[in-house]
């Protein structure tokens, strides 16, 4: 199973530094952590509309939820990174996830739905060029934190099917390889 660091390091190798838009939105931070209400509130209106995500949730569980979600985004728009927070974000925002049974698309799509409505609102509260720093640089932090939800979110199946049956994860890799070829073929 992959570490946080291994996946960032890939990450900015491919995407681009975290550094330079953390900068941006350390700048910025505290008007937008005066968002995090409307951000808790759109979130949670979002996923107890559809049936699909509202089912996930138990009775009486909404504040605690919502509570939850000010201190990630606060600390996401924060521009403050430590390991701590990148651990956070793998195992407590994705894998902890996973132990819910919420599958990976139901998280992207939150993601989507995070970056698009602080879209929304920088561009109402900024100038169109600050708005667009301020959303690019949004956007590539919250881009790590998906790949950390769907990398963590793989591997842990990973673990399970390769815990319960005994296969390597070598063996089930070269597995994966030879379904995805027989689907390809079968198209
Ligand atoms: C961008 C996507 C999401 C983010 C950033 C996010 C953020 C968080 C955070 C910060 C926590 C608290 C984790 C902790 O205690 O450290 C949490 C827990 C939780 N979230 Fe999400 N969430 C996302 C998507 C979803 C979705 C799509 C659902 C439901 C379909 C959901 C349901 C829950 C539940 C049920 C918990 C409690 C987990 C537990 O029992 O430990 N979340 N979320």
């Amino acid at each position: 199973m992959k570490g946080y660091r291994e996946i960032l390091k890939d990450f900015e190798a491919i995407s681009g530094p975290i550094e330079p838009y953390a900068q941006v939105l350390r700048k910025y931070a505290e008007k937008l952590q005066e968002w995090d209400d409307f951000f808790a509130k759109a979130f949670y209106d979002r996923l107890y509309s559809y049936e699909g995500t509202a089912k996930v949730f138990r009775e009486g569980e909404r504040e605690e939820r919502e509570e939850a979600l000010k201190i990630w985004y606060r600390k996401t728009v924060s521009g403050d990174y430590d390991d701590a927070y990148w651990e956070w974000q793998y195992m407590g925002v994705g894998i902890a996830h996973v132990a819910r049974g919420i599958p990976n698309e139901y998280m992207l799509s939150a993601m989507s739905f995070v970056q698009r409505a602080f879209m929304v609102k920088v561009k109402e509260e900024f100038p169109p060029d600050e708005a667009a720093a301020i959303y690019e640089a949004f956007k590539h932090i919250t881009d790590a934190i998906a790949v950390l939800i769907a990398a963590g979110y793989m591997y842990t199946y990973l673990k399970a099917v390769s815990e319960s049956t005994g296969m390597s994860l070598q063996l089930i890799d070269r597995h994966a390889v030879l379904v995805a070829k027989s689907l390809k073929e079968s198209r």
